[in-house]
Order: structure tokens, then sequence, then C-alpha cells
């Protein structure tokens, strides 16, 4: 499929408490609206294997995980979504709203974890053989605004990486500082210190550009 008649693809990306999952609904109900057919999947996961790639990923007890290790699963998780599931509803004319996908890894494993954006880069370029997103919304939350915002819900599911630092989110914030300047065309930076009403029509306003 040539890249001009490809369905629109979005990632979203960002901090904890950036407010992903309320974004994710409004995109969603927003391509409904205007009949647009489109899956909203996550990573990891989005599919059998690749949940359960994200179950020995993110599990509390595998804290002896490898930084490379873990960065060749977060990539096979993501080659096997990508060939399961994204690529078919591509191939139907389904628009695809990814809850993280490729930037995730060049910024956590990459940058934060320090393995280097090109190394993960390599990797990932391998699974994902030049799949990009048309867009990926990088929601910028300031990091104690967003720890503050998931130390108040307390229905959230706790994971490895939640149980990092302060110092630890800046360097998540500091590695999409990074990418955005490596794909300026790509990515676009939403304000999402913002009350929630403010971001949802800031992201609105950039989907309705693009349909
Ligand atoms: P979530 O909390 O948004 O579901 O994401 C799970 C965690 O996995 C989150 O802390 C970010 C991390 N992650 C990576 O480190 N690399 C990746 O490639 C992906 C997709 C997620």
């Amino acid at each position: 499929m040539k890249e001009n008649q490809r369905p629109l693809i979005i990632s979203i990306e960002g901090g904890e408490g950036a407010g992903k999952s309320s974004v994710i609904d409004t995109i969603s109900r927003f391509l409904s609206e205007k009949q647009i057919s489109h899956i909203v999947t996550r990573e990891p996961g989005g599919v059998r294997i690749s949940e359960k790639i994200r179950d020995i990923i993110l599990n509390k007890e595998h804290l002896e995980m490898d930084a490379k290790t873990e960065a060749l699963l977060f990539a096979a998780a993501r080659r096997q979504h990508l060939i399961e599931k994204v690529l078919p509803a591509v191939q139907t004319g389904k628009c695809v709203v990814f809850d993280r996908f490729v930037d995730s890894s060049l910024v956590y494993q990459g940058y934060v974890r320090g393995l280097g954006i090109e190394a993960v880069r390599g990797i990932n370029e391998f699974a994902i053989e030049g799949f990009y997103p048309d867009l990926t919304l990088f929601l910028d939350v300031t990091p104690e605004i967003g720890l503050d915002r998931i130390n108040q819900n307390p229905d959230r599911e706790v994971n490895k990486l939640d149980l990092e630092g302060l110092h630890f989110h800046k360097k998540v914030r500091e590695g999409y500082y990074e990418i955005m300047k490596q794909y300026p065309e790509r990515i676009v930076r939403i304000d999402a210190d913002k009350a929630l009403e403010d971001v949802l029509l800031a992201v609105v306003k950039e989907i309705e550009q693009r349909v």
C-alpha cells in the first residue's frame, strides 16, 4: 500500500499521568462521529502473544531484567502486534490509534536506560520495517504533576516502571524532547499540564486537521 493511500496512523506518547487514556477515548469518539473506521490498541500488548510479553516485561518481580533484554522484548512484542493486528487493519482501510508505539522504546530504552537512541532504533527498524505513525501526539506533563495525578488514581495498575523515582520521570521527559528534535514533522507536543478539557480540545484540533 502506498504511503499516501494509507489510513491515518496515530500514536499517543507521554510520561505517566499525562492523561493518555482520556485522550485516546476522545480521539476514538471523534473518529467514530466522523464515521472513520479505526482500531485502538496498546503497546506493549495488543495481541495475545504480545500481552504475554508485556506481563514478562512489566512484572514487578522481574527487577533483574537486563536493559537489552527488555529492549528486545519490547521490539518482539511490537513485531507480533504489527503483523497480527495492525497491518491487517490498515490493509482493510482502518486508521490505527496506538497507546504508545516505537517512540516509547527510543525514549525509555534508548535514552533513559542509556542503550542509545540509535541502537534501539536499529532493533526496532528490524521489527517495524519502516512502519512509523503519520502523527504522534506527545502529551507533555511536568513530572511532579504527572506523578501527583497517578498517586491520586487508586485504580491504576502499578507496573515495574512506576516504581522508578522522580529522576527517572524527568529523564523520560528529556528523552521525548530529544526525539521531538529528530522527528519535528511527525511529533506534535501537547501541553498536558493544562486542564483536561483544554488538552482534549488541543488534541481534537490536531486530529481534525488530518482527517
Ligand atoms: P503504560 O503504563 O502506558 O501501559 O506503559 C507501560 C510501560 O512500559 C510504561 O512505563 C512505558 C513502558 N514502555 C517502554 O519502556 N518501552 C516501550 O517500547 C513501551 C511501548 C512501553
